[in-house]
């Protein structure tokens, strides 16, 4: 660098950074054994530059990752024996002592999405009566068979008379109790998309909600109610949903309703519900009726206890987020208190972090339990808590993709399973119970990272755990993809304009691409374990739409930068500049 002499802070900058440079490089590449040897300039430490990051691996990340690792040999070893002792330790907490929470654990089955074969129903259902569940709430949507001149709301491959049939007969071996839901305001989408619908919206552009004020919007309801609850002879509640009515009185129908009884859009809302809940009481007198609280929280108690709400329905408060307290306040619980005997509340377990996430992130979903937990506990002496549901979303709505599978979330319905289920609060997630592990025949600990490390340490045994790690390993494999698509030779040489004019560098282009034989390689691995893991669980439509949203993007771009790769590495003579001919 003979320019730079004479100009010695400069120098002397440029080389560290250099030499840090260096450094990351060979730790990015697992070749950090010599680092010695690269005469690092003593005083200036890796942790003072990046104190951060984990990959640089400060004392502190040191220490923290041995303490974890440490914590997860001794998962292992426990596992493997001490079986007397981990039951002495474990029954404390799960079977002898009481629980805090004494209501339902009812788990949600959310058909609007991968609806599962009815054979898996028969691995299901016993495995969730061992988890600890109570029942199940199933939510159709138009997986229903419904007949008549109202047949057409029902998806093509909806279920028969006789899969529900067996549904609730494997329920009942199960003692659990099955709460069927059906939407009778918002969410109705699945209606509401029919060109023979389009006249009930609320909002002509937007099939989300149903019209209130439209003279034939009852007589629909009625019907879809009337078919649901014959088809259930046994049940004792039935949930109308009404989350998220995103538009309401906002038609020329509803205008006019409100503008005649001086209503605002809460007072239409109530009168809504009311009716739809009154029909419900007077048809079925037994039933007791759920619903979404959403739409509550912003109306006072005095306009519900007007309405006799506070007699037909029982609320769901729901909240799935890792700090359900932050907005269902102290507020919110004595308003509830003032008008509600009892509410329910809802938890999620999946598809509530991400639209499009088809692994689960245990972590959290362990974190909303576990701070809905100690909401129970703090509001008990005011609240009946009559029961839980643990959400598991299989869309966001009807129109969405499918977000994670229920046999990837099983792992995290049992760990949620099992904190309802606890006589101390925060005694996750050092220790899993070994019924959980048991329940799921886990040789291992289950594992609440993602992505777990060299996925491989939840090795248990249920039906559909092959869907669980088929999704680790894709997720593990778009991690691997994203890496490369970071590193320098690929930034530099494998961008878009290179492949263009098909004009690179050989060496860095090979560098930047060595792995992705190996990346196409995976991907038909994994998706042929997906097809036959999935085989039994799902119909061909699911499996088909499961590899077309997440896998066939994948593989697509793999395909195109393995053909561009080719094209580049053929070539021995390159052209001057400027470049203009376009290779395609
Ligand atoms: C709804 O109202 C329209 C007129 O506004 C009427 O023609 C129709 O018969 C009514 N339908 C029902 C089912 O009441
Ligand atoms: C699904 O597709 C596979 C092959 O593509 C076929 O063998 C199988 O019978 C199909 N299953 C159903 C339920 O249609």
């Amino acid at each position: 660098m003979p320019r730079l002499r004479g100009r010695a802070p400069l120098t002397i900058i440029l080389m560290i950074i250099f030499t840090l440079l260096v450094i990351i490089y060979h730790i990015l590449s697992n070749e950090v054994d010599d680092i010695s040897s690269l005469k690092i300039n003593s005083h200036l430490k890796i942790e003072d530059v990046y104190p951060l990051s984990d990959l640089t691996e400060s004392p502190r990340n040191i220490a923290r990752r041995q303490q974890l690792e440490a914590q997860i040999m001794e998962n292992l070893k426990n596992n493997g024996r001490n079986i007397e002792s981990d039951e002495n330790k474990y029954g404390k907490a799960f079977s002898d002592s009481t629980p805090l929470f004494k209501g339902h654990k009812i788990v949600h089955l959310d058909l609007k999405g991968a609806p599962p074969v009815i054979g898996y129903y028969k691995h299901l259902l016993p495995l969730l009566k061992k988890l600890g569940a109570t029942g199940i709430l199933i939510e159709y949507e138009d997986m229903f068979p419904f007949k008549e001149h109202i047949s057409i709301i029902s998806a093509g491959n909806c279920y028969s008379k006789a899969d529900i049939e067996t549904i609730q007969k494997l329920a009942e071996e199960n003692d659990l109790i099955v709460i069927p839901l059906i939407q009778t305001f918002g969410h109705l989408e699945f209606v509401l998309k029919l060109d023979e619908y389009k006249d009930y919206r609320e909002v002509f552009r937007y099939p989300q909600v149903l019209c209130p004020s439209y003279n034939k919007t009852l007589i629909l309801l009625h019907k879809m109610i009337d078919q649901v609850v014959e088809a259930h002879p046994n049940i004792k509640y039935l949930h109308i949903g009404a989350d998220e009515v995103y538009q309401i009185g906002e038609c020329s129908r509803c205008f006019e309703v409100m503008d005649k009884k001086q209503w605002g859009k809460r007072q239409l809302f109530l009168d809504h519900v009311t009716r739809v809940a009154k029909y419900i009481k007077e048809k079925y007198p037994k039933l007791s009726i759920l619903m979404w609280d959403d739409e509550f929280r912003e109306i006072l108690p005095q306009e519900i206890l007007e309405k006799g709400l506070n007699k037909l329905v029982e609320p769901v408060v729901w909240k799935y987020t890792t700090d359900p307290g932050a907005s269902l306040n102290d507020l919110l619980w004595d308003n509830y208190a003032l008008v509600w005997p009892a509410v329910w509340i809802a938890t999620a377990f999946k598809g509530a972090t991400a639209p499009d996430r088809y692994y689960t992130d245990i972590a959290y979903h362990l974190e909303n339990h576990q701070r809905w937990l100690e909401i129970i506990v703090k509001y008990s002496h005011k609240i009946n808590f009559k029961g839980a549901i643990l959400t598991g979303w299989q869309r966001y709505d009807h129109f969405s993709v499918l977000c994670e599978l229920l046999p990837a979330a099983i792992p995290s319905l049992a760990v949620n399973l099992a904190v309802l289920r606890s006589s101390e609060l925060n005694t996750f997630p050092n220790e899993i119970p070994r019924q959980i592990t048991d329940a799921l025949q886990c040789e291992s600990t289950i594992s609440l990272n993602i992505p777990e490390p060299q996925y491989g340490w939840t090795k248990c045994v249920y039906q559909g755990v092959l869907v669980y790690t088929a999704t680790l390993r894709l997720y593990s494999l778009s991690q691997e993809i994203s890496k490369m698509e970071e590193e320098n030779t690929f930034k530099g040489w494998m961008k878009e304009y290179n492949l263009k004019y098909a004009f690179s560098s050989p060496s860095h282009v090979e560098h930047a691409v060595a792995d992705l034989d190996n990346f196409k390689m995976e991907l038909l691995d994994i998706e042929k374990v997906v097809r036959s893991a999935m085989d039994g669980i799902y119909d061909n439509y699911t499996i088909q739409e499961w590899i077309e949203t997440f896998m066939v993007p994948l593989n697509d771009k793999v395909t195109s930068l393995w053909e561009a790769k080719e094209k580049i590495l053929k070539k021995n003579a390159w052209p001057r500049r400027p470049l203009t001919k376009i290779e395609l």
